[in-house]
């Protein structure tokens, strides 16, 4: 297969006739595909639904800890759930609050602690400017959280280790009014890249202008490889030298294991920062709903639990992964397509030429595949060489992603062509 910068004007206009053809085919199916968002697909769902049946078994025990899990108390979750997470993130349980069911809410919370009261008897964040590392392509909703707050973002590319190290040291090292980076270091979110060993202890160790910098470790995909060969991420508080504690805040949550927005969500720190965050939590909670806590507890146990549950997600997701990147090889042949292929995770990073994004979204979307909007993966929706595209294979079921993919691969040749021809 010749790559299209290699043919000729006639050649490439004759083959955009095609391509356009095929478009209005497309379009005659009247198509109402979606792969917007890495939701869990329904058969995943119902992956768990035999744990809802736990709290109404008879004899149950709802004394946890020494305390009726009906009733109001532990503040910072149950031993049960502390002791899952505290075995998930490989630290001590005293190291670990398990919370309600959003991660996303609890990061949220901690950068509204850093602006409003600052940690650890520094300065409040907001009484200057605040600056966040956004490493790019990220999640969408961690921008919004800095959006939210007024914060500058600003971006740093990712590479196939990670954010690119010499740029965050030589920002975090030399500006104080950088507060924090956010991360999802095993199969980010949307490259699905996992951070080396060495890109986690530069990370944990490198120098910071601001004393009261935080690494937002968002550890959503730590359990969601595809493949029995698991990818190690380096623990990151092993990491850490002991002065570099309390920088990391890491995070996690159940919502891709059992449902999702409906789980338990969890916060590893330092012992010295779980201290200060449950200090503020009195004010705000009299404690999480522990009965799902309980439900959680006894259905996965632990790790081995919660692995034997992946397991099933990871047959899933495995052929809807490999299906879409064995389509986009094409792209690849044809030199107007370079993509990720995770190994894990929810998603797959598409760079298209430049300048042809936000055209191959709205083609797609006219003959009815919905994408993620073009751009959504970097700081303010600003793709700056509107390139990147965010593909989130898990929803359709098998037979509709290969029609969607389909639809995606002719929606960028389609621009692609109409881009050389000019
Ligand atoms: C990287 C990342 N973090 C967090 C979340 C949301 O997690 P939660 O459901 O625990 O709020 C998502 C959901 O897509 C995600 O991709």
């Amino acid at each position: 297969m010749k790559k299209y910068s290699e043919l000729s004007k006639g050649e490439l206009t004759e083959l955009l006739e095609q391509e356009k053809k095929t478009f209005q085919k497309f379009k005659k199916d009247k198509l109402s595909l979606d792969m917007t968002r890495g939701k869990p697909a329904k058969n995943q769902l119902d992956v768990c639904l035999s744990m809802l049946k736990i709290l109404s078994a008879d004899g149950v025990d709802f004394v946890q800890g020494g305390q009726d899990v009906r009733n109001y108390g532990l503040l910072d979750g149950t031993p049960a759930a502390k002791e899952l997470f505290a075995e998930l993130f490989d630290v001590s349980p005293d190291m670990v609050i398990a919370a309600d069911s959003s991660s996303l809410q609890l990061m949220y919370k901690l950068v509204q602690h850093g602006m409003q009261f600052g940690f650890l008897g520094e300065r409040p964040w907001n009484e200057g400017k605040v600056k966040f590392i956004c490493p790019v392509p990220g999640y969408d909703r961690h921008f919004g959280i800095c959006k939210a707050f007024g914060i500058e973002m600003i971006a740093v590319p990712m590479d196939e280790n990670g954010p690119d190290l010499k740029v965050v040291e030589s920002l975090a090292g030399s500006d104080d009014r950088i507060k924090g980076i956010w991360c999802v270091p095993k199969y980010s979110n949307p490259t699905g890249v996992v951070y080396s060993e060495k890109t986690v202890e530069r990370l944990a160790n490198m120098k910071t202008a601001a004393a009261d910098f935080r690494i937002f470790w968002d550890n959503a995909y730590m359990v969601h490889g595809f493949y029995e060969k698991d990818d190690k991420l380096k623990n990151i508080f092993d990491a850490a030298k002991k002065e570099n504690q309390n920088r990391i805040f890491t995070f996690a949550s159940t919502s891709k294991i059992t449902f999702a927005g409906a789980g338990i969500a969890a916060l590893a720190a330092s012992k010295e920062n779980i201290a200060e965050i449950k200090s503020r939590m009195t004010y705000e909670t009299i404690g999480p709903n522990k009965l799902n806590q309980l439900m959680h507890t006894e259905f996965l146990k632990n790790k081995d639990g919660v692995m034997r549950v992946m397991k099933k997600h990871a047959e899933i997701m495995r052929p809807k992964f490999e299906l879409l990147v064995s389509m986009l090889e094409e792209l690849s042949e044809l030199g107007v397509g370079e993509f990720t292929r995770p190994r894990g995770g929810y998603f797959i990073s598409l760079n298209v030429p430049d300048g042809c994004a936000k055209k191959t979204v709205a083609l797609a979307s006219e003959a009815g595949v919905k994408l993620t909007p073009a751009g959504a993966t970097f700081p303010n929706g600003l793709d700056d060489r509107d390139k990147n595209i965010r593909i989130a294979p898990s929803v359709p079921p098998v037979a509709e992603l290969e029609i969607a993919t389909r639809v995606l691969i002719n929606a960028v040749k389609i621009t692609a062509l109409e881009k050389l021809i000019g």
